[in-house]
C-alpha cells in the first residue's frame, strides 16, 4: 500500500485526524508551542512554484475567490487537500473544484505535510466587512443562529472570534466573504460533501443569510 492510499484510508476512517497527526508529524498549533522551528521558515519550492501564484507567498491571498489559508489549522488543511482529490476508481471528489484538483493530486504525502505546516504558521493578514446592515445580521446568526429555522449559532464550533477550534473546527475569522459564500453554497448543493454537520446547516439557510454571514465572517477577527 502507497503511503498516500494509507493516508487516505485513515482519513475515511473515525480515527482519521488523529492517524493522520501521528503519520505526518506534530500539528502546528502544538509544534509552533513546544518547538518553533517545526514549520518551515522559509515557503517550500512548491509554495515558491505553484501556490504563491493564488494563495500568496504567505497565504495572504488578494483575490476574493482564493481563500486565505495563513493562520488556518494545519490539520484542516490537509483533510481539504485530501478532499479535493478524485477517488480512486474515478468517483467524484467529497470537494469539487477542478481547479484545486489538479494541484491535490500532484503532491506527495510529504508536500501535503510541508506546505499545510509552512501556510498554518503563518500571520494572517484579515479581510474586512464590505456592508454594515448586512454585517448586523450576520452577527446575530454567528452568535446565536436561528432558532425558528434551527439553525445553530456559528460560534458554538467556530469560536466567537472566529479562530475555530482545531484540530477539528477551521478558523473562519478574516476570511473573504465571497469565498464563504461560495463554500455555504457549495455545501447547501452537495458540490462540497465533505461535512455533514456543515451539509445540514447550509441546507437550511437562504442566499440572504449566507450573504449576511459571509459578510460579518470577513470582518471578524
Ligand atoms: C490557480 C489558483 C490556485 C492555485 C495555483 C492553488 N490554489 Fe488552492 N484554492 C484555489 C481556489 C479557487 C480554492 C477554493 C476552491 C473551492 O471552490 O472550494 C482553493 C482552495 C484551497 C484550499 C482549501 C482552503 C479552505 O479554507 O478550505 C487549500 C488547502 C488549498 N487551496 C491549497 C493549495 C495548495 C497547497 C496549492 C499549491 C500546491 C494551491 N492551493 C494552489 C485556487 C488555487
Ligand atoms: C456543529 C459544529 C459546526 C457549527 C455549529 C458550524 N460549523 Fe461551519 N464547519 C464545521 C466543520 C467541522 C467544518 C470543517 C469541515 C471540513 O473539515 O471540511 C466547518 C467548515 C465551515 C466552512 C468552510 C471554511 C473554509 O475555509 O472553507 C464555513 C464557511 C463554515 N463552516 C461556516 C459556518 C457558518 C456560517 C456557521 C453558522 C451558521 C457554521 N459554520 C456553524 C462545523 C460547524
Amino acid at each position: 500500500m502507497s503511503r498516500l492510499k494509507l493516508i487516505e484510508g485513515l482519513f475515511r476512517d473515525a480515527v482519521g485526524v488523529a492517524a493522520l497527526t501521528l503519520l505526518l508529524g506534530a500539528p502546528a498549533h502544538a509544534a509552533a508551542a513546544a518547538e518553533p522551528a517545526a514549520a518551515p521558515k522559509s515557503p517550500p519550492a512548491i509554495v515558491t512554484q505553484v501556490c504563491a501564484g493564488c494563495h500568496g507567498l504567505d497565504g495572504n491571498s488578494t483575490a476574493p475567490a482564493n481563500p486565505k489559508l495563513a493562520g488556518q489549522s494545519q490539520q484542516y488543511l490537509l483533510r481539504q487537500l485530501l478532499s479535493f482529490r478524485v477517488k480512486d476508481g474515478g468517483g467524484a471528489a467529497d470537494r469539487q473544484s477542478q481547479l484545486m484538483a489538479g494541484f491535490a493530486m500532484m503532491l506527495t504525502p510529504e508536500m501535503m505535510s510541508e506546505v499545510t505546516a509552512y501556510y498554518a504558521s503563518q500571520k494572517l493578514q484579515p479581510a474586512a466587512a464590505k456592508n454594515k446592515d448586512l454585517a448586523i445580521l450576520g452577527q446575530k446568526i454567528y452568535r446565536a443562529g436561528i432558532a425558528a429555522k434551527n439553525i445553530p449559532a456559528c460560534s458554538g464550533c467556530h469560536g466567537p472570534s472566529g479562530a475555530g477550534i482545531p484540530v477539528q473546527y477551521p478558523r473562519l475569522g478574516g476570511q473573504f466573504g465571497e469565498y464563504v459564500a461560495a463554500q455555504l453554497v457549495a455545501f447547501r448543493q452537495g458540490t462540497r460533501n465533505n461535512s455533514a454537520q456543515m451539509s445540514a446547516i447550509a441546507a437550511r439557510m437562504s442566499d440572504a443569510e449566507i450573504s449576511a454571514i459571509a459578510d460579518y465572517i470577513a470582518g471578524l477577527r
